[in-house]
């Protein structure tokens, strides 16, 4: 059986056509409908419900408006079927495609995606800017989640899937893309792409806005490998380091020598919340005082070494002198990272 999940926010005038659309599309198909709404002020449920007399349609109303991908997320737990459709309810995912996406399923993918980007595929009427920004949000994941690469357009809300790829797999729930979070953790070989046409939005607006972009980038960064977050935190605590010996030195006039000591200290400090919060997790191996030392030796032998290998590299090797401590910050970076999650987390 497909279990088809619909997330909804006051999407009431889109139900009826989109059922009879679905069905339409499944015809002679085993499935039903997972709806999810949270509590929509428009009445959706009500609607759901009046429609279910004539459409399998198994209706959750959550108390309050708590997100897309936990609605989606929700659903699964609440559908029966061994095969998983996600589609938005605003008719922008034309049903008539579940059917190829199913047939793919059928012929042995494990993931079949609605792709805006592959031959065949497009959306209608966007600006340039929403153009860029979903073509960048996608470089983006490719960046950093290899698993990611294969698909074209991992951005999509509208796929398919054999639950079976979840066993064992806890996702997300704040996770902003369900797909993505499917994509790095499941357990598949095929990924297949089927194509169509990301429609207007008939009635209702659209709920995604604009902290919708930081969040996005946010939630690839936590799928992505701890490294990089570390990297940006080094990168961040540049700043950090930069920004107290400025006020130290300039704003309260306090020497240079102590300025750029506690400038040190306060950036290593704030690395080490940072990377315990978010890069790690908190999963450290000791107490927070011990932790806080050994990320201390950590650094200091990053250090030690980045001064070992500028030094070789220019002495010993002779190359240029910015270019032997550029070497020479990157291996000091990676025997941080090392020692970091060595000693001090995992
Ligand atoms: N339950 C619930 N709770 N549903 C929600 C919520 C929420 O907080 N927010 C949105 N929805 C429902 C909407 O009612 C709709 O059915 C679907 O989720 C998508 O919301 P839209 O507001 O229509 O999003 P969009 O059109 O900007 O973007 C969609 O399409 C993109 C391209 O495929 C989303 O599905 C994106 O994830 C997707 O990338
Ligand atoms: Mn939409």
């Amino acid at each position: 059986m497909i279990s088809i999940i619909i997330p909804t926010y006051n999407e009431r005038d889109n139900l009826e056509e989109l059922f009879s659309r679905i069905e339409r599309s499944l015809r002679g198909l085993s499935y039903e409908i997972v709806l999810v709404d949270d509590n929509s002020p428009d009445g959706t449920a009500d609607k759901a419900r009046e429609l279910s007399s004539s459409y399998p349609v198994k209706i959750i109303v959550r108390p309050k408006r708590l997100g897309l991908s936990s609605a989606v997320m929700d659903g699964m737990n609440a559908a029966r079927g061994d095969i998983i459709a996600v589609m938005d309810a605003d008719l922008q995912h034309p049903p008539e495609v579940l059917s190829a996406l199913y047939e793919r399923i059928e012929k042995g993918c494990d993931i079949a995606i609605a792709s805006r980007y592959i031959e065949g595929g497009s959306v209608e009427n966007w600006s340039p800017l929403r153009k860029l920004i979903s073509r960048g949000s996608i470089v983006l994941a490719w960046i950093l989640l290899p698993r990611v690469r294969r698909v074209k357009d991992p951005a999509s809300g509208y796929f398919m899937f054999r639950r079976g790829i979840l066993d064992g797999v806890e996702l997300n729930p704040r996770g902003f893309k369900i797909l993505m979070e499917i994509l790095v953790k499941g357990k598949y070989d095929r990924v297949c792409e089927v194509p169509y046409t990301f429609g207007l939005r008939r009635s209702g607006s659209s709920k995604l806005g604009a902290k919708v972009i930081v969040s996005y980038v946010l939630h690839v960064l936590d799928l992505s490998s701890p490294i990089i977050r570390f990297a940006l935190v080094g990168a961040f605590g540049t700043l950090v380091n930069l920004g107290v010996l400025w006020f130290l030195h300039y704003a309260l006039g306090i020497a240079h020598e102590i300025a750029s000591a506690l400038a040190i200290e306060i950036s290593v400090l704030s690395n080490f919340f940072l990377n315990d919060l978010w890069t790690f997790r908190r999963k450290r191996k000791a107490g927070i005082a011990g932790s806080i030392f050994r990320y201390h030796l950590a650094n200091a032998s990053g250090i030690i070494v980045q001064y070992a290998v500028s030094v070789a590299l220019f002495r010993i090797i002779g190359l240029e002198s910015l270019t032997s401590q550029f070497i020479g910050i990157l291996i000091g970076f990676l025997v941080n990272y090392a020692l970091s999650r060595k000693i001090v987390w995992w």
